[in-house]
């Protein structure tokens, strides 16, 4: 496996390999199996970012569910705007279901404040979310429900695994993590 990457400007190294990557995905999956089998639930992917997580997620989940994918971009470069785009793509009827959101990374912890009481606003029976990565101590909203969450990492910008900088590095099956800075 490689040990450093290149996205544009930037040098990243090697900081969660994907032998871990996936034997914690697979972990998350078996824990969402023990509470969601026979409940067909819904999981909903954020694009870009969580197209790979969400593939992962679901064939470790393994059980019947729904797949679909939802839009809300609030991040430009390496730095959050704090601008939160509309939502786009939701065509599927959450009321009664369970909903599972699958998220890539949660930084400031805006985009899922701004989403879930849209999603709430739906009626399902119930929401999670599983997050891959989550960035403690940029936390914004603690009160998020963080049931799933992959790994805690420190406030540093990664790449890999579905995640970019600037449309760069999301084919990488292990997560780099930006070097300096
Ligand atoms: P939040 O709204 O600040 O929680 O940011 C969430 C979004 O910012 C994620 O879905 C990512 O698209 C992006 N993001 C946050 N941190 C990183 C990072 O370290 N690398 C790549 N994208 C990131």
């Amino acid at each position: 496996m490689r040990q450093t990457a290149q996205a544009h400007d930037l040098q990243f190294e090697l900081y969660l390999s994907e032998t871990a990557i996936q034997v914690r995905v697979s972990d998350l999956g078996k824990a969402l199996q023990q509470r969601y089998a026979q409940q067909h639930p819904i999981f909903l992917g954020i694009l870009n970012g969580a197209f790979m997580f969400t593939a992962d997620l679901v064939r470790a989940f393994g059980e019947e569910c729904e797949v679909a994918f939802i839009k809300v971009a609030s991040y430009e470069g390496t730095q959050s705007t704090g601008e939160i785009k509309t939502l786009i793509g939701l065509t599927n009827d959450l009321q009664n279901r369970h909903v599972i959101v699958v998220e890539d990374i949660v930084d400031t912890g805006n985009t899922m404040a701004r989403l879930m009481p849209e999603l709430q606003a739906q009626q399902p029976a119930s929401i999670a979310l599983a997050t891959f990565l989550l960035k403690p101590d940029a936390l914004l909203h603690p009160y998020l429900p963080l049931d799933y969450v992959g790994f805690e990492i420190p406030n540093k910008f990664v790449i890999g695994y579905g995640l970019d900088y600037n449309g760069s590095g999301r084919q990488l099956a292990a997560i780099y993590q930006l070097i300096g800075h």
